[in-house]
This record gives structure tokens, C-alpha cells and sequence, in this order.
């Protein structure tokens, strides 16, 4: 019987086409948090990190924020000609993740910890999230309007943080050859910007 139970508990992994180290994000809280003019009172950099973790439901709530499908096939951060082009890595602690905005999954690429590698000041190695935009360039051939979208998803970010008492530094600081051989990303994608998360000491 528990031969069965594990059989059909690998068949449904598979059929759903989610890896045992993905994690599936809970729903994002879309309702609440701090009011607008609030949020940009407090928007700001911050680079005092510490290593407190970012729980599950902090995760999805910023991911959505960031970049997530407020609609059924349109995102919280806007982009010209509607392309869709970015797309979001996340380097956590247990691994680099793709962030699946459809399915609001992280898909796992790796389980080395790559925080450290995602920019060149001490707190990104510490700081529980760091966060790589990358623009498909097939899908916007027109530079600056991968540039201009990336805007839009890293202010989605800073807001998001000061709503949730969370800190945040946009890193235009990294090197690229070497972040987008760790990513594994092909010569079509770009690295725009990286953005770290976490908390205060
Ligand atoms: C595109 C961009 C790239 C940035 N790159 C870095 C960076 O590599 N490292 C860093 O510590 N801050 C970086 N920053 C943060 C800025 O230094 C910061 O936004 C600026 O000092 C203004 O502070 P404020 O965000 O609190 O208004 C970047 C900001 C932007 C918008």
C-alpha cells in the first residue's frame, strides 16, 4: 500500500510538472497593506541587511508585486508593446529559482547558494533575496524598452518593501559574464538589474 501511495504521489509531481525542490508560492495577499502615498513616503534604499529569512507568503507577495499576472494575461509592472520580456531569477539561500509568474512558482535551476555572486557589495551574500531581471531579447529587440519595463518591476519592488517593512537596494552593480553564466541564461537574455531584499538589523 505505501509502495502505491508513493508511486502515485511521483506520478501527480510529474503530471503537474513540478520538481520536489520547486516551491509553489501560496496565493498572494492582493488586498491591503499600506495606503499608496504612505508606501512612496517611505520608498527608499536601504543597505543594512541582516540574514533574517523572508517567509513564504512575504516571498509571493513581493514576487507578485514585482512582476506577477493581476489579470488573467496581463502584470503588475507594464511593458511596451506588451511583450511580457522579463523575466525574474531568484537567488535564495536554498538555491537560483526561476519565477514562474503564470503558475506563481519558483522553479528551482540550482541548489547552490549563487547570493554573493549576484553583485560585488558585502550585504548581497547576507541578504535572504536577491533578485536578477532579465530581458528576453527576442521577445523586445528594442533596448531601451527593456531598460524602461525593468524600471517599473524594481519600483513594484521598492514599494512593495516600504509597504511591508521589508529593505531594498536596486544594483545596477554586477558582473554581468559572470551572473549570466551562473544563470545559465543563453545569448538572447540580458541582465538588466538586480534588486536585494530582506530585513534591517
Ligand atoms: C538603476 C539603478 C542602479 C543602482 N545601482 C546601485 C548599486 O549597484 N548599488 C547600490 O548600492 N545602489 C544602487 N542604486 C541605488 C541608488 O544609489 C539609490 O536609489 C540612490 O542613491 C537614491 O536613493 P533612494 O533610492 O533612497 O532615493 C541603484 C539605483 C538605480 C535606480
Amino acid at each position: 500500500m505505501k509502495k502505491i501511495i508513493v508511486i502515485f504521489s511521483i506520478c501527480l509531481l510529474f503530471a503537474g510538472g513540478i520538481n520536489a525542490q520547486d516551491i509553489k508560492l501560496p496565493a498572494p495577499q492582493t488586498t491591503g497593506g499600506m495606503p499608496l502615498m504612505e508606501a512612496l513616503s517611505k520608498r527608499q534604499t536601504t543597505r543594512t541587511f541582516s540574514n533574517r529569512d523572508v517567509d513564504r507568503q512575504t516571498l509571493s507577495n513581493l514576487l507578485w508585486s514585482a512582476n506577477g499576472f493581476n489579470r488573467p494575461d496581463r502584470r503588475t509592472a507594464p511593458t511596451a508593446r506588451d511583450r511580457q520580456e522579463l523575466e525574474l531569477y531568484v537567488a535564495l539561500s536554498t538555491g537560483l529559482y526561476w519565477y514562474d509568474a503564470k503558475a506563481h512558482t519558483l522553479v528551482q535551476k540550482s541548489k547552490k547558494d549563487i547570493r554573493a555572486l549576484t553583485g560585488q557589495q558585502d550585504f548581497v551574500g547576507v541578504a535572504p533575496v536577491n533578485i536578477v531581471i532579465v530581458g528576453d531579447t527576442k521577445k523586445q529587440d528594442v533596448e531601451k524598452y527593456y531598460y524602461l519595463d525593468c524600471g517599473y518591476v524594481s519600483q513594484n519592488i521598492y514599494l512593495f518593501c516600504a509597504s511591508a517593512g521589508l529593505i531594498t537596494v536596486a544594483r545596477g552593480l554586477f558582473d554581468a559574464p559572470a551572473l549570466s553564466k551562473a544563470l545559465e541564461l543563453p545569448r538572447t537574455h540580458a541582465i538588466v538589474l538586480t534588486q536585494t531584499v530582506g530585513y534591517s538589523k
